[in-house]
């Protein structure tokens, strides 16, 4: 059988070419990029166009660089150690989770609401915190284009607390396969660190390609032989919190998988107090092997359905004090409620 193509005018019924349009608006702006693509007789595109394309590149990639530069992770821990706290000392810090708009035109359509990372990004900045933490996925895709928004968006956001950030899969060039992080790295920099303040040590871990290498849980373990209070931050869940990663028959689909039972050993091992999670837009606690994990994906992603029941748009500002950390969490809606320090049981 004869494929139709949507776009051909000689089309039966023309009317297809606009229902197509409305249903997948990309392939319609990819088709008429298409067509005003001058090509030579051979079909290659001509060097005059190759140049325009060198050249925005270039322009996109000075202009990047010049709004990601107040945000880079080297100079936010710079201005934090400029403010530093004694080890006994308590404070207060936020964190923030997925904000990317999805990646689908259809899922955004369905699932999200316009504007809510920024209103919780400036909520966040009302808060008394002596820094904030976006657990990763601040883009949809790991593109020159999303990058440049956000850092718009950032630029436009008026944020005075020192802005770190953990790298999610989204920030990657291809959320859900073997890709590279070069605009992370080249905008906020490391994708594993730690930093002190206070009397707590907090641990950027880099989970956003799926799983953790020996390297990464070497460097895991050494990091976190302090005595100081200790606290990891990761996008993608351990596939082993099942709670979270579950969903329908699909086992641990919403976790990664390698080094998974090895960060949760480890982190039990260091007695670590807390392990905050993305990647799944919903909140949620969970103890597990005596470690408390809170999922806290809610910075203004679409609540897509997932094995999480809570779906609500949130940030969290833990406060550390007398070598403990409590929890409140800020809704959207300006409600707010503690997470109770009790061990969470689950009904079997
Ligand atoms: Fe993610």
């Amino acid at each position: 059988m004869q494929d139709l193509n949507p776009f051909d005018s000689a089309l039966p019924f023309p009317e297809l070419r606009d229902l197509w349009g409305s249903l997948s608006p990309r392939k319609a702006r990819k088709a008429e990029e298409t067509e005003a693509q001058p090509t030579n007789r051979w079909g290659f595109p001509r060097e005059k166009d190759l140049d325009h394309d060198r050249r925005k590149a270039l322009a996109d990639s000075v202009l990047l660089a010049k709004l990601a530069a107040p945000f880079r992770t080297s100079l936010q821990l710079r201005r934090l150690a400029g403010a530093p706290r004694r080890t006994d000392e308590p404070f207060s810090f936020a964190v923030l989770g997925d904000a990317e708009p999805g990646r689908f035109w259809i899922f955004r359509k369905l699932f999200n609401v316009p504007g809510v990372f920024q209103r919780q990004l400036a909520a966040v900045q009302e808060q008394p915190v002596d820094f904030s933490l976006q657990l990763g996925d601040m883009v949809s895709r790991g593109i020159m284009r999303n990058y440049l928004r956000f850092f718009k968006e950032l630029n436009g956001a008026d944020i005075r607390r020192p802005y770190l950030t953990v790298i999610g899969n989204h920030d990657r060039l291809s959320p859900h396969h073997r890709s590279n992080a070069k605009l992370y790295t080249a905008t906020f920099g490391r994708t594993n660190y730690t930093f002190e303040h206070g009397g707590a040590r907090f641990v950027c871990l880099d989970t956003s390609a799926h799983g953790l290498t020996r390297h990464q849980l070497q460097w895991l373990d050494r990091v976190l032989d302090t005595p100081l209070l200790k606290i990891v931050f990761t996008h993608i869940p351990p596939a082993c919190l099942r709670r979270w990663t579950d969903f329908g028959a699909s086992r641990g689909i919403g976790g990664f998988k390698p080094g998974a039972t090895e960060l949760t050993e480890i982190v039990s091992r260091r007695r670590v107090a807390r392990v905050y999670l993305g990647h799944i837009h919903g909140f949620g606690v969970q103890d597990y092997k005596g470690v408390r994990y809170v999922l806290t994906g809610g910075g203004g992603s679409p609540l897509f359905p997932s094995g999480v029941n809570d779906k609500f748009h949130h940030f969290i500002v833990a406060r550390v004090a007398d070598g403990a950390v409590r929890e409140t969490v800020h809704t959207l809606e300006r409600g707010t409620f503690e997470i109770p320090n009790g061990r969470v049981l689950f009904s079997p």
